[in-house]
């Protein structure tokens, strides 16, 4: 077992024992190699490097209360990888092979996989790269798809901290019609402009707004959105966010604990009626949200602020969710669902 303090990880780079790695030239997919350096070397015409020709994934393995390990819905990041590579026209390992590559990560970095009751996980962080050397603007014939890792805390440092965060109207990370609903890197590059200035100001997060009319919700820099009002669990409908696979597990857990799922387009002014708002995703989980400001501009000085229940507590709808969802990938409820995958 690595000598790490468990409950102090947040997220971010952390050497392991090994990446694995599987290539695909002329047409097949290669043998999946295990390296224990993390440096890659690539071609520097590599036309991930050029014309951001890369995908991924994010999941989390957890070590459970049985002492076991989960792998929490696989099956769903393989998809959606397949599905953001099918958008850019790359090649994209079959699920059998992402599932295989997930389970041998873990093994191979299992001193790495937080105990149960830290509240720790391990992070897994599929990649896929185009990497023949090309200089026109063309899809990748060549791809080099790696299985990275690292043991993760709370995304933000601290567990079901509510947080602050504004809205955007001046940005937008995904263009109508465009690329906001697949897992591409360049939509992450395309939020960091936006990002930067909210950090300054002092935000953890961007609430980006549908492109088109701005006035609905999209969804977070890196997480999807949901509110909560009565009893009912609202989340919005939109083609440019990514299919959170957290969000559509919460919605199922929703309905399991008796609330009303309305998954449809949410209207910024229908802030001012929810009793409890968060971000979820693999990365934060839930991230209850205390604060959104609203600004004509990021950088105006006119705020139209938000509140949602307690700055230090997280509300106690969003608490039910997590608890449960958390359960289900600790093992410390029974898997009604069937969505985790033990790794013997
Ligand atoms: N939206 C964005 C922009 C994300 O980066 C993520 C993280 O993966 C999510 C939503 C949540 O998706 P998931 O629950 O599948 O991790
Ligand atoms: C995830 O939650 O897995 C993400 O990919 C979000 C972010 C860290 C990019």
């Amino acid at each position: 077992m690595a000598n790490l303090d468990w409950t102090k990880l947040g997220f971010g780079y952390r050497k392991t024992n090994t990446i694995l790695s599987c290539s695909y030239k002329d047409g097949q997919w290669g043998p999946v190699e295990s390296h224990t350096d993390d440096n890659l070397t690539i071609n520097a015409f590599a036309g991930a490097l050029h014309y951001s020709i890369e995908c991924f994934e994010g999941l989390k393995a957890f070590r459970g209360a049985d002492g076991k390990v989960r792998l929490f819905r696989p099956e769903e990041n393989a998809k959606r990888l397949q599905r953001s590579a099918n958008y850019i026209g790359i090649a994209a390992p079959s699920v059998d092979r992402f599932i295989e590559m997930c389970v041998r990560a873990v093994k191979e970095n299992i001193d790495f996989l937080p105990p149960y009751g830290t509240n720790a996980s391990m992070y897994l962080r599929p990649t896929l790269i185009g990497v023949n050397p090309q200089l026109g603007v063309k899809s990748s014939t060549e791809c080099l798809f790696l299985m990275l890792c690292a043991p993760v805390g709370a995304y933000t440092g601290s567990t079901l901290q509510p947080s602050y965060v504004v809205i955007s109207r001046d940005y937008d990370r995904a263009a109508p019609n465009g690329t906001g609903s697949f897992k591409l890197g360049s939509n992450y590059a395309a939020s960091l402009y936006s990002y930067n200035l909210a950090h300054k100001l002092g935000y953890e997060a961007v609430l980006y707004l549908d492109p088109l009319h701005h006035q609905y919700i999209d969804e977070f820099n890196s997480s999807n959105f949901f509110a909560i009002r009565g009893n009912s669990y609202i989340t919005p409908k939109s083609d440019t966010i990514l299919p959170s696979i957290t969000n559509k597990s919460l919605e199922t857990v929703a309905k399991e604990l008796g609330m009303t799922v309305e998954r449809r387009p949410v209207p910024v002014e229908e802030l001012s009626t929810f009793e409890e708002v968060g971000e979820c995703g693999t990365a934060v989980v839930i991230t209850p949200v205390y604060q959104i400001d609203d600004r004509p501009a990021l950088e105006s000085s006119e705020v139209k602020p938000y509140y949602f229940g307690s700055k230090d507590q997280c509300g106690p709808k969003s608490l039910k969710l997590y608890q449960m969802i958390r359960g289900i990938q600790d093992g410390e409820i029974e898997d009604p669902f069937g969505w985790c995958l033990l790794v013997d």
